[in-house]
């Protein structure tokens, strides 16, 4: 269709991952419904279930409610698909979602059975998950320096190193930027959200609509803010703005913001993920957990705090990192899309 691609901007038939739960071993623990970046899941009668929200924001399929869980309650099952219109994603995929199959002898066998026949750096890739619960204990300097360490040995383009790194381990400035950063997450969502959903913790109203003038924006802004308009991301953005206790740091004991020389060679978002995805894989190798927080975003709107946190030209933030020690054990191996790999020979 001509305009198809311009059709469903805001609010696409989509199908999305099922949370599926084992009641019988589920103890109520209540590690899943922490963990949830979307806040999908709550407690009812001592046993996780999906909440109101779950109808109007669904599962990004992280699976990080199945890896947290001690008990081996949670399945995810199925996985976002778009059938039609500008976020048709339908035809991208090849088969099912799979647990890793680095060595084809051992496709479908559970990743345990042949772990032992990995290298140490693939099984630390493989069980690596964002981590999202954290012990309030602080991560000495020197462990710190230690994973920044990992990432000033990236590879960068010509060499060009252009990060700079600004370790936080106060934690009323920790909350300081998080405030900020919800500050201008709102902003955004009130131009694409509905009304309804802006301040409450649980959305509960299905039928709520966005307005006239919010479907024109939405539909302007996708053309340079593609992104935060998946229906997924804004989930995920309005679990943030509307729960004042929402911390997008995860109550993590240290960030770290990473920056770059906007002058580097070559792409600077690139360079500086590679150092990041280093420093991420040598925490998970010494016990720490992290999580990207790509929400650092918003502290774009504060140039004199940016300022007085040491973020000034050249350098423009890339992203950020917590850091912390996690609460019990939460890397486990999960299910992802098959790779879209076109063979040339
Ligand atoms: C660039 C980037 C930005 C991200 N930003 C956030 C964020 O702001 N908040 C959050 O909870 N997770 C964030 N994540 C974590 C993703 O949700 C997570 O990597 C994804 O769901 C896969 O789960 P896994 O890391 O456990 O494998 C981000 C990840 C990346 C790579
Ligand atoms: S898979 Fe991720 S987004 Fe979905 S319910 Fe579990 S924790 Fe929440
Ligand atoms: S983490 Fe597992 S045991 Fe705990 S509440 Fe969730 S499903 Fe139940």
């Amino acid at each position: 269709m001509l305009f198809e691609k311009h059709r469903f901007v805001s609010l696409p038939p989509a199908t999305y991952a099922r949370f599926v739960l084992d009641e019988t071993k589920c103890t109520g623990c209540g590690r899943c419904v922490k963990t949830c970046p979307i806040q999908l899941l709550t407690l009812d009668n001592g046993k996780a279930r999906p909440n109101d929200r779950y109808d109007s924001f669904r599962c990004i399929t992280c699976q990080n409610c199945a890896s947290v869980c001690p008990e081996g309650a949670i399945r995810i099952e199925g996985t976002y698909r778009v059938s039609k219109g500008y976020w048709k994603n339908d035809h991208l995929y090849s088969g099912e979602k799979t647990t890793p199959e680095p060595l084809p002898k051992y496709k479908d066998k559970p990743f345990d059975d042949f772990a032992y026949e990995l290298t140490e750096t693939e099984r630390v890739i493989y069980n690596r998950r964002s981590i999202r619960l954290y012990r309030k204990k602080q991560v000495p300097k020197e462990m710190v320096r230690r994973v920044i360490e990992a990432g000033r040995f990236a590879p960068s383009a010509g060499n060009n190193q252009p990060w700079k790194f600004i370790a936080v381990q106060n934690r009323e400035v920790i909350d300081e930027i998080n405030q900020k950063c919800k500050n201008f997450i709102k902003i955004i969502m009130r131009g694409t959200m509905p009304k309804q959903w802006l301040e409450k913790r649980v959305p509960g109203d299905k039928d709520a609509k966005l307005s006239f003038g919010q479907t024109l924006l939405t539909n302007l802004l996708i053309r340079w803010r593609a992104g935060e308009l998946d229906p997924r991301a804004r989930g995920g953005m309005n679990t943030v703005t509307s729960d004042p206790d929402y911390d997008i740091f995860l109550g993590a004991p240290t960030l770290i913001i990473l920056l770059a020389d906007k002058r580097g060679i070559g792409s600077i978002d690139l360079d500086t993920g590679i150092c990041a995805q280093n420093m991420v894989l040598a925490a998970h190798s010494l016990g720490l957990g992290t999580c990207y927080i790509g929400l650092i975003d918003g502290l774009m709107m504060y140039p004199n705090y940016r300022e007085k946190l040491g973020i000034t030209p050249p350098f423009e933030i890339v992203t950020a990192l917590t850091l912390g020690y996690p609460q019990g054990r939460i890397d486990k191996i999960v299910s992802r899309e098959q790779a879209r790999i076109k063979w040339v020979e």
